[in-house]
């Protein structure tokens, strides 16, 4: 089996490493850092933290803190100017998804020209970023590690995605001092993120040695410290494991890819500005379900990884108690199991399952699948 690995060049992880990254910036050769955060109080607030940071460094900076959840193509483009603007010559995002996803799209357009769609696919870009620095805020998206973004079309409310080596940041950061104010339906979300991440890139067609151990060990955190992260925000060590998870499961799937949960996800997001993480969370189960037969020997290790599998058990009985763990995690932390709480039409389930059968995503699923097959897993979940 041969394997590419990606991953950034630097990684720091655990409590108070954001305060190494204005040295990290200097290394960089950075003058003017832009700093892509989200819109409103936390995203400001987050923006100033690093800003105070990177000042104390030495260096100058311009903020841009307009990011927005699930992040458009306007966002993008506005944020380009803004660089262009200020004179800056590296980009520091700090957040989710959203505010890493934006500063990948400036931070290619920067570099490259032309307009956001041009490189929806793989690899489409001829040249390198800007110096890049990611920070994550919540343990969930993998985006600080990963060389992936998703953006929206809002003409047409599409998700699309863009996979190139040149958008993996350069150092990434996952702090837990950075989430403990985070609110507990984020923190539930992200973290069902992270579990689906480890969990499709477990069982993908492209899995190796390598992304499976990140996987596994990754699945272990998320079982251990999810619910107290969640339950109790100010636990510092079920923070940190949320981060490693994270962390872990980013780099899993920026390497083995995702699967069936995400190419469902998407639409649902795109469609109704829903959380990732929520409709990740609603689908995964399900899934895991439709995929048992082709994969039930990796979804009975995670069982064991999860803690609910027994090595005396059967693999279908210990993939059927890790759906059940899937399902009692989700509702321990107050995720409801139903798309139609969440916001979803049953008219529009069709048109999800032909949006979902464009994601290239998808792809590295243990088990095809049509648009007939989808749509009932969607009504499963409705
Ligand atoms: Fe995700």
């Amino acid at each position: 089996m041969n394997c590419s690995y990606y991953i950034p060049m630097l990684n720091l992880v655990g409590r108070g490493v954001v305060r190494e990254v204005g040295r990290e910036a200097k290394i960089l050769h950075g003058h003017r850092a832009f700093i892509v955060a989200s819109a409103g109080e936390t995203g400001e607030g987050q923006a100033k933290q690093v800003a105070e940071i990177i000042g104390s460094s030495g260096l100058a900076f311009s903020l841009y803190c307009e990011a927005v959840p699930n992040p458009t193509v306007a966002v993008v483009e506005r944020g380009l100017a803004r660089y262009k603007e200020a004179g800056c010559d590296m980009i520091i995002a700090v957040g989710g998804g959203s505010a890493i996803d934006t500063a990948k799209g400036i931070g290619i357009l920067a570099s490259n020209g032309g307009c956001i769609r041009d490189y929806e696919g793989t690899n489409k870009t001829h040249r390198a970023m800007p110096p890049f620095i990611a920070i994550s805020t919540t343990a969930g998206t993998g985006s600080e590690v990963t060389q992936f973004a998703v953006i929206t079309d809002e003409r047409d409310h599409s998700k699309f995605t863009i996979a190139d080596w040149h958008m993996t940041p350069n150092v990434s950061v996952n702090d837990p001092e950075m989430m403990m104010s985070m609110p507990a339906p984020l923190t539930a979300a992200t973290g069902m993120d992270a579990l689906t991440h480890a969990v499709e890139a477990y069982v993908s067609k492209s899995a190796s040695p390598i992304t499976d151990a990140k996987a596994y060990k990754a699945v272990e955190l998320v079982s251990r410290s999810l619910h107290t992260a969640v339950k109790e925000g100010g636990n510092i060590e079920a923070r940190e494991d949320m981060c490693y998870a994270s962390f872990l499961a980013g780099t899993a799937f920026n390497n083995a890819g995702l699967g069936l949960v995400h190419a469902m996800a998407h639409p649902l997001g795109g469609m109704y500005n829903l959380p990732h993480g929520l409709c990740n969370a609603i689908l995964l189960p399900h899934v895991v379900k439709f995929n048992a037969d082709s994969a039930s020997k990796k979804y009975a290790e995670l069982a064991v990884a999860a803690g609910c599998g027994k090595s005396w058990h059967s693999e279908r009985e210990n993939c059927e108690s890790f759906i059940r763990f899937i399902v009692r995690l989700s509702r321990n932390i107050n995720i409801t199991p139903r798309l139609e709480s969440a916001g979803a039409k049953a008219g529009d389930l069709e048109k999800l399952s032909e949006e979902a059968m464009e994601e290239s995503i998808g792809a590295t699923n243990p088990r095809p699948y049509s648009a007939a097959q989808v749509l009932k897993i969607y009504r499963a979940a409705f």
